[in-house]
C-alpha cells in the first residue's frame, strides 16, 4: 500500500483485515508520493470575503505557517469565485492550496453564471468542493449532478471534495445511513480518486458538532460503503468530517483513526482558529 512510514491508516484493520501490501508485510518502503494518505484540512469560506479582508486573512495564515511550519498536512482554502484570481498569486509557492466551492460539469458553453473546471485550473485552483448540502438545498443539486461534476472536475485535473451527510429529519427518522449510502452510490463516479467529506447537515453552522463516537460509527459505515463500491481503492479514499469543527473540538475529531481531516466553515474565516485546527492534526 502506498503509505508513508508511520502514517496511520485511514481504514480499520479490525474491519477490513490487515493490509497485505503494507510496508511491514512487504518489507519495502515506498518512496512514491502518496497524496491519498496525506491528512487534509480544507477551509470553506462559503459566501464570505471581499478583496481586503480575504487578502488579510491569507496573509495572516501564511505568516503563521512561515514562522511555525506544518509538515505533512495538505491545507486548502476555498474562497468565493470572486477572490480566486486575487488570492492565487498570494498563495503561489506557499503551503496552502487554492480550492473552489463548485464548478459546472461542462467544459464551456451557454451556462450563464456558471464556472467550468478548466476556468479554475487556469487560475491555479487545484481542489473543488462539490455537492455541499448548501448547494443541494439552494440550487437543487442532486446526486447525479454531483457525480457529473466530479467526473468533469477530475478530468480537468482538480481534486473533487464530494460532500455527503444526512439532515436532522433523516437522522431523527433513523434514515441517516440509508441517506449516506445512496449519496455515495449516486454522487461518486466510477474510478473516483477524490476526497469524501461527511458533513451532517444538522451540524453545519450550529456549533453542535457530531460526537467523536457518532463520527467514528458513521465514518466506518462510509468506509464500508466505499469498499463495497470501489473495492481495494475504497480502502484509501480520504474521508473528512465537517460540521462545527473549531479550535476546541478539532483534536478529538482528528484523533479518530478513519478521519483524514476536516472541512471547516466558520472557523476557517478566523486565521487563529483555522491554524489551531491545522495544528490539531495528529503527528504522523
Ligand atoms: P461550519 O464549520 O461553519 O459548521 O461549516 C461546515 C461546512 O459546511 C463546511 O463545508
Amino acid at each position: 500500500m502506498c503509505r508513508q512510514k508511520g502514517t496511520k491508516p485511514f481504514y480499520s484493520e479490525d474491519v477490513f483485515g490487515p493490509d497485505l501490501n503494507d510496508e511491514a508485510t512487504s518489507g519495502q518502503v515506498s518512496q512514491e508520493r502518496c497524496p491519498m494518505t496525506t491528512p487534509i484540512i480544507v477551509g470553506n469560506w462559503k459566501m464570505n470575503g471581499l478583496s481586503a479582508d480575504s487578502a488579510d486573512r491569507v496573509k495572516a495564515l501564511l505568516a503563521a505557517l512561515a514562522s511555525q511550519p506544518v509538515a505533512g498536512t495538505e491545507i486548502v482554502i476555498c474562497p468565493p469565485f470572486t477572490q480566486l484570481a486575487l488570492l492565487a498569486p498570494q498563495l503561489k509557492g506557499s503551503p496552502v492550496a487554492l480550492g473552489a466551492q463548485n464548478c459546472h460539469m461542462d467544459e464551456k458553453g451557454a451556462h450563464t453564471g456558471d464556472i467550468a473546471p478548466g476556468m479554475l485550473t487556469d487560475l491555479g485552483v487545484t481542489h473543488v468542493i462539490l455537492g455541499h448540502s448548501e448547494r443541494r438545498r439552494d440550487h437543487g443539486e442532486v446526486d447525479e449532478t454531483v457525480r457529473e461534476k466530479a467526473v468533469a472536475a477530475a478530468k480537468a485535473g482538480l481534486t473533487p471534495i464530494v460532500c455527503i451527510g444526512e439532515t436532522e429529519d433523516q437522522r431523527q427518522s433513523g434514515e441517516a445511513q440509508d441517506t449516506i449510502g445512496w449519496q455515495i452510490k449516486g454522487s461518486l463516479p466510477d474510478g473516483f480518486t477524490g476526497v469524501v467529506a461527511y458533513e451532517p447537515v444538522w451540524a453545519i453552522g450550529t456549533g453542535l458538532a457530531a460526537t467523536p463516537e457518532d463520527i467514528q460509527t458513521t465514518v466506518a459505515f462510509i468506509r464500508a460503503e466505499l469498499v463495497r463500491q470501489f473495492g481495494e481503492s475504497g480502502k484509501t479514499l480520504r474521508i473528512l468530517y465537517g460540521g462545527s469543527v473549531d479550535a476546541g473540538n478539532a483534536a478529538s475529531i482528528l484523533a479518530i483513526p478513519e478521519v483524514a481531516g476536516a472541512l471547516v466553515g466558520g472557523a476557517s474565516l478566523k486565521p487563529d482558529a483555522f491554524l489551531s485546527i491545522i495544528r490539531a492534526v495528529p503527528a504522523h
